[in-house]
C-alpha cells in the first residue's frame, strides 16, 4: 500500500470527553492506519455539508494496523471541534491522510519531548516508536493545573522517565517545564527535542539548539486550509535563507533551527 493521502470514511468507536475541553476520539479506519508513520496528521469533517467549510487537521495520535484504528486528541476551540465534541459511536466521518512528512530518522540513543497541553498529542507516536527501537524516551508535560495534564496514559508507558510541570503547582514541579529540561540535559545525555503546544518553550528550544547543546524540532500548528500544499494558506519563513516552508508538504514538524518562530 502506498502512502500517498486518501480520502476515506471512518467510523466513530469511541468519543471520550477527557475534563471540560479535552476530547479522546477512537475511529476504525482501514488503510490511514496501515500506512501512517510518526509525524504525520489527517484532515477531518465530521459534519455534513460545507459549513464549516474547512475541514480540521490532527495529529495522529495512535495508529493501531491490527485494530484498523487511529486515535485522535483534540482540544474543543471553536466550531469544528465543537462538533467533534458532539459525535457518537458510529458515525461516519471523512478523513483525508496520512499528510505531512514522516520522521524516518531514529538514529540516536536518545530522544526528550517537551509538550504543552494537547501538543502532547503530536509526540505520542513518535514516542511509541523510539521505544519500540530502543531509543530513551524523556517526557515533559506541561499544563496550567494537574486537570489539564493531557496524554498521560499514552505517554507514562513509552517514557523512560516522565516529568510534570504545573503553572499553579498543583502536580509535579511549580513553575516552567523548561526549567526541567534544563536540570534533565545537565543529569542525562540527550540528543534531540521535540517540542509542541508553546511558543515560549519552542524559543526556549531554539535557544538550546543554537548553543550546539541539543538538536531541536518543532511541531507547528498553524491555521490549514487544504493540507496538502495547494493554497500556501499555511506558509512559514525559513530561517536566515528566504522564503517559506509550508507546514502541511514540508513539516508539521521542522528542524527548529530552520524556521523563524
Ligand atoms: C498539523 C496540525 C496538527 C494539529 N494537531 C492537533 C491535535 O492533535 N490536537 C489538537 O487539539 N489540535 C491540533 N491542531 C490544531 C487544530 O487543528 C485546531 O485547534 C482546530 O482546527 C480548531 O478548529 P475549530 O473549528 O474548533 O476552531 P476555529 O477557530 O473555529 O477554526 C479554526 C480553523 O478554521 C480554519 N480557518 C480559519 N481561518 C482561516 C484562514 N484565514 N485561512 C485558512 N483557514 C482558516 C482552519 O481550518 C482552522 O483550522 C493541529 C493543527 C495542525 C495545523
Ligand atoms: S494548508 Fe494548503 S498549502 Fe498547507
Amino acid at each position: 500500500m502506498g502512502r500517498h493521502p486518501v480520502y476515506r470514511s471512518a467510523t466513530v468507536l469511541e468519543a471520550k470527553e477527557e475534563g471540560r475541553d479535552y476530547l479522546d476520539l477512537l475511529l476504525r479506519e482501514p488503510e490511514i492506519s496501515q500506512t501512517t508513520r510518526p509525524g504525520q496528521f489527517l484532515m477531518i469533517r465530521a459534519w455534513p455539508g460545507v459549513d464549516p467549510m474547512l475541514p480540521r487537521p490532527f495529529d495522529i495520535m495512535q495508529a493501531d494496523p491490527r485494530e484498523q484504528t487511529l486515535r485522535l486528541f483534540v482540544k474543543v476551540e471553536g466550531r469544528g471541534t465543537a462538533l467533534l465534541k458532539s459525535l457518537k459511536p458510529g458515525t461516519e466521518v471523512k478523513i483525508t491522510g496520512p499528510l505531512g512528512r514522516p520522521i524516518e530518522d531514529f538514529s540516536c540513543p536518545s530522544m526528550a519531548f517537551l509538550v504543552r497541553g494537547a501538543g502532547a498529542a503530536a509526540v505520542v507516536h513518535l514516542a511509541e516508536e523510539a521505544r519500540a527501537r530502543g531509543i530513551g524516551v524523556y517526557t515533559i508535560l506541561s499544563a496550567s493545573a494537574a486537570s489539564r495534564i493531557v496524554c498521560r496514559k499514552y505517554l507514562e508507558p513509552v517514557s523512560t522517565e516522565l516529568l510534570i510541570a504545573t503553572d499553579d503547582g498543583s502536580e509535579g514541579y511549580e513553575g516552567l517545564a523548561s526549567d526541567l529540561l534544563d536540570d534533565l540535559l545537565r543529569r542525562k545525555t540527550v540528543d534531540r527535542v521535540y517540542t509542541c503546544g508553546s511558543r515560549r518553550f519552542a524559543r526556549h528550544v531554539q535557544r538550546l539548539d543554537r548553543e550546539g547543546r541539543i538538536k531541536g524540532f518543532v511541531f507547528l500548528e498553524g491555521l490549514m486550509a487544504c493540507g496538502m500544499g495547494d493554497c500556501h494558506g499555511c506558509a512559514v519563513q525559513k530561517n536566515g535563507q528566504g522564503g517559506y516552508f509550508l507546514v502541511c508538504r514540508d513539516g508539521p514538524h521542522f528542524p527548529i533551527a530552520e524556521v523563524v518562530l
